[in-house]
């Protein structure tokens, strides 16, 4: 098999380093590139003496900086630092960038040829599942103390909004300005991807693909009678609250 080519963001630190420690094991598989704001430093030094590409760049630098560091990738091992300047909008600046960039490098494999990224999922186009923001759980409980016992003994459907993965992806791509691809595979196909090399356990795979599959079979059923909607506690309020779509 040809060597594919790895570029490890934060290469000199743990998580990083782990990474190029245990592909480094693979020469015949993979060529390493590991990327670092001080090719100095003895950490990026010591990668040096092991036989590693490293690239300078500073997460920071944007997109284009990043593309020329990715260039060629065929996977991208990414993490951002938040502790290294402890700012949210720093980090998720960070973040997009890497994004940004990657969707230019057409070599990546989670891309197809066409430079499109593609989610394979085991539901229809058109199969919406229900979704919330998880930071709203806060606001659901809240609304239901202010509203006295009259939720006590009943189950409250927690979510705000329908969506199909299909929609969401394309909502994605529109928003990070990414070419996207919805691909529907068989329950079966996507649990072999959950399990592909290192990834869950036969059991944690089946748990989760069934767990979708239940919104394929039969549709919504967080949207039963049975149940109490988060919409109506929240709406039972004199100050609705909102629950912004993930
Ligand atoms: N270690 C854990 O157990 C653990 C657990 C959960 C979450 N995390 C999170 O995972 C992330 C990495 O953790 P870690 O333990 O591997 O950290 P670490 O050992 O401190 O290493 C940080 C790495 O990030 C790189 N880096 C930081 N800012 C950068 C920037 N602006 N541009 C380019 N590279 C940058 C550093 O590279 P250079 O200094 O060489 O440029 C360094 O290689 C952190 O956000 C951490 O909070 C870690």
């Amino acid at each position: 098999m040809a060597q594919r080519t790895v570029v490890v963001i934060g290469a000199t630190g743990s998580q990083g380093g782990s990474v190029v420690a245990e592909l480094l094991q693979h020469p015949d598989q993979y060529h390493v590139r590991a990327l670092t704001r001080d090719p100095a430093k003895p950490a990026a030094q010591a990668l040096i003496d092991r036989g590693v590409e490293v690239h300078r760049v500073d997460l920071d630098s944007g997109k284009g900086a990043l593309m020329a560091a990715f260039d060629s990738a065929h996977v991208i091992y990414a993490l951002t630092d938040f502790w290294q300047k402890q700012s949210a909008t720093t980090e998720i600046e960070q973040g997009k960038s890497i994004a940004e960039a990657a969707a230019g490098i057409a070599t990546l494999q989670h891309f197809d040829e066409t430079g499109r990224y593609t989610l394979r999922f085991p539901h229809s186009p058109t199969t919406v599942l229900p979704n919330v923001a998880i930071a709203d759980t806060g606001k659901l409980v809240h609304a239901i103390i202010q509203s006295g016992p009259a939720y006590y003994t009943k189950t409250i459907a927690f979510w705000a909004q329908a969506l199909s993965e299909a929609d969401k992806l394309a909502e994605l791509g529109k928003c990070y300005n990414i070419l996207t691809q919805y691909c529907p595979v068989s329950a079966r196909e996507f649990q072999e991807i959950l399990m592909s090399p290192d990834g869950m356990s036969t059991e944690i795979a089946l748990d989760f693909t069934e767990q979708l599959m239940i919104f394929e079979e039969c549709g919504n059923v967080y949207a039963r009678d049975e149940f109490v909607q988060a919409t109506e506690v929240q709406s039972s309020l004199p100050c609705p609250l909102k629950y912004p779509m993930v």
